[in-house]
């Protein structure tokens, strides 16, 4: 199914109404420069094609291309979500497509990397070529393809990567590989276009829990993860064990039948209350629910839509219950992150809060009021570039290549075995050290070194 999100619609009938830009002489102006693109950038000799986020030592002033003339296409395979969208340096959105595989989840009631794989290949060219179509353009006035390298499920991050190289192979455009948390994080500077850094982020998806401190572009230090399961997988689970719709995600469904229950009817405790630390941990929630569930005889074969009314409240009073208690978790990690960010960089004006779950108004809502509290501000982006899309990964793209940091085109042909480069495991920053806890993560096993990690070995190095 595809399906354009309400930000499409309204940023196409914005884009009627402003006369049409000269794309073909702004992107030829780019392509026809004296030097070929990647001699724009000072980069090192025998670039590898898996060497992603080269540094250059121009500054952002120097780039060459000006914000309007810039025209990235971003894909996004990293999770169950196909998304593609066409994005110029200035964050105007062009075009916006995501295929859902909400079907698929609700049928399984999870990703399974396996199906998931195979819907991103049923659905990319066509995703692609919609983002190309809707924003009337062709690969060839492209200035370069943005994608998620990592993290997320290597078979479904792959497909994507797949797509990008052979476009950007086709049409010699560079590539950026982006990092998907970094992308949740960014599209709040495209949104917001005063943000600076630093600025403190809470990442929360199906996937990730995760609280940073923005210092600059890629460099981030990590304040608290979780060490085990992320807020939106909480979500989906009691979602599923409730008999809940799931045809648009757990989340959205929880969200809506807590407004109908009780949420100091059901005593579930709150996470991580000994660890005076930023960590999370949704596991322990998420067996509370399920035994307040079985102990309340709730079935879930037997979908909400059919519950009696007394069943109805039952299930309303735990979903109320356990999103009070899944935000409150987040409000104390975020107020003490704040304290601790405030250490670090004593001039912290904003936290963003992007990902799936931010796109619910009670998680903003509440906050918003924390954040009050300490006197900085809070940057939500829209609910459709919170969930995974598109735009995210066009636009931390733009802001990577503004710097200098991309691969140059691969070749047209890549042989049938090339490795590409996905980083399914792939921390975004270092931990802060202060910040350690001895509640620590199982799944500490890293393939890559953090993106924070690479890039300040590259200015290093410069
Ligand atoms: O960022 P995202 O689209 O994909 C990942 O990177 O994981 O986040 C998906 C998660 C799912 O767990 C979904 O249930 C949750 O975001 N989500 C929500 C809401 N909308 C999506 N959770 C709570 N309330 C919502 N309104
Ligand atoms: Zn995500």
């Amino acid at each position: 199914m595809l399906s354009s999100t309400s930000m499409l619609s309204a940023t196409l009938s914005r884009l009627n109404l402003l006369p049409k830009p000269s794309l073909h002489f702004a992107l030829s102006s780019l392509k026809t420069h004296p030097k070929p693109i990647n001699q724009l950038f000072s980069r090192p000799k025998s670039p590898s094609i898996t060497s992603k986020f080269l540094s250059s030592s121009k500054s952002q002033s120097q780039t060459t291309a000006s914000n309007h003339d810039l025209v990235v296409l971003g894909i996004e395979t990293s999770c169950d979500d196909t998304a593609a969208a066409v994005v110029r340096g200035n964050g105007e959105i062009l075009s916006q497509v995501v295929s859902s595989q909400a079907d698929l989840l609700a049928r399984y009631g999870g990703v399974a990397p396996k199906m998931a794989e195979e819907a991103h290949i049923k659905a990319i060219d066509q995703v692609v070529q919609e983002a190309l179509d809707r924003a009337n353009l062709t690969a060839k006035n492209l200035s370069a393809v943005a994608v998620t390298i990592g993290p997320g499920l290597s078979l479904c991050l792959r497909v994507g990567v797949q797509k990008a190289h052979k476009l950007a192979g086709s049409f010699n455009l560079p590539i950026v590989g982006v990092h998907h948390m970094e992308a949740h994080t960014l599209v709040a500077r495209l949104t917001e276009r005063e943000l600076q850094f630093p600025f403190m982020a809470l990442l929360i998806s199906g996937g990730h829990n995760l609280l940073i401190l923005a210092r600059d572009l890629g460099q981030y230090i990590q304040l608290g993860t979780s060490i085990d399961d992320a807020i939106g997988e909480a979500y989906d689970k009691t979602a599923k064990w409730l008999g809940l719709d799931l045809r648009r995600s757990g989340g959205p469904a929880i969200e809506e039948l807590a407004r109908e229950g009780d949420a100091a009817s059901v005593k579930f405790s709150t996470p991580m209350q000994h660890h005076k630390d930023c960590n999370f941990s949704y596991a322990g929630l998420k067996t509370q629910v399920r035994l307040a569930i079985q102990s309340r005889n709730i079935n879930a074969e037997t979908p909400i839509s059919s519950a009696n009314s007394q069943d109805r409240v039952a299930r309303a009073d735990i979903a109320a219950s356990f999103q009070r208690v899944a935000v409150l978790h987040l409000e104390e990690r975020c107020e003490r992150a704040i304290e601790w960010a405030r250490r670090i960089e004593p001039s912290i004006e904003h936290l963003v809060v992007s990902g799936g779950v931010a796109s619910n108004k009670y998680v903003r809502a509440r906050l918003d009021t924390v954040v009050k509290k300490k006197n900085i501000q809070l940057v939500c982006p829209p609910p459709s570039l919170c969930t995974d899309n598109g735009v995210m990964v066009a636009w931390a793209g733009i802001e990577h290549f503004r710097v200098g940091r991309f691969d140059p085109p691969p070749p047209a042909e890549l042989p049938v075995d090339f490795m590409y480069d996905v980083r399914p495991r792939w921390p975004l920053g270092e931990e802060y050290a202060e910040g350690k806890s001895e509640a620590r993560s199982l799944r500490t096993a890293r393939v890559h070194p953090s993106l924070t990690s690479i890039i300040q070995a590259s200015l290093q190095q410069k």
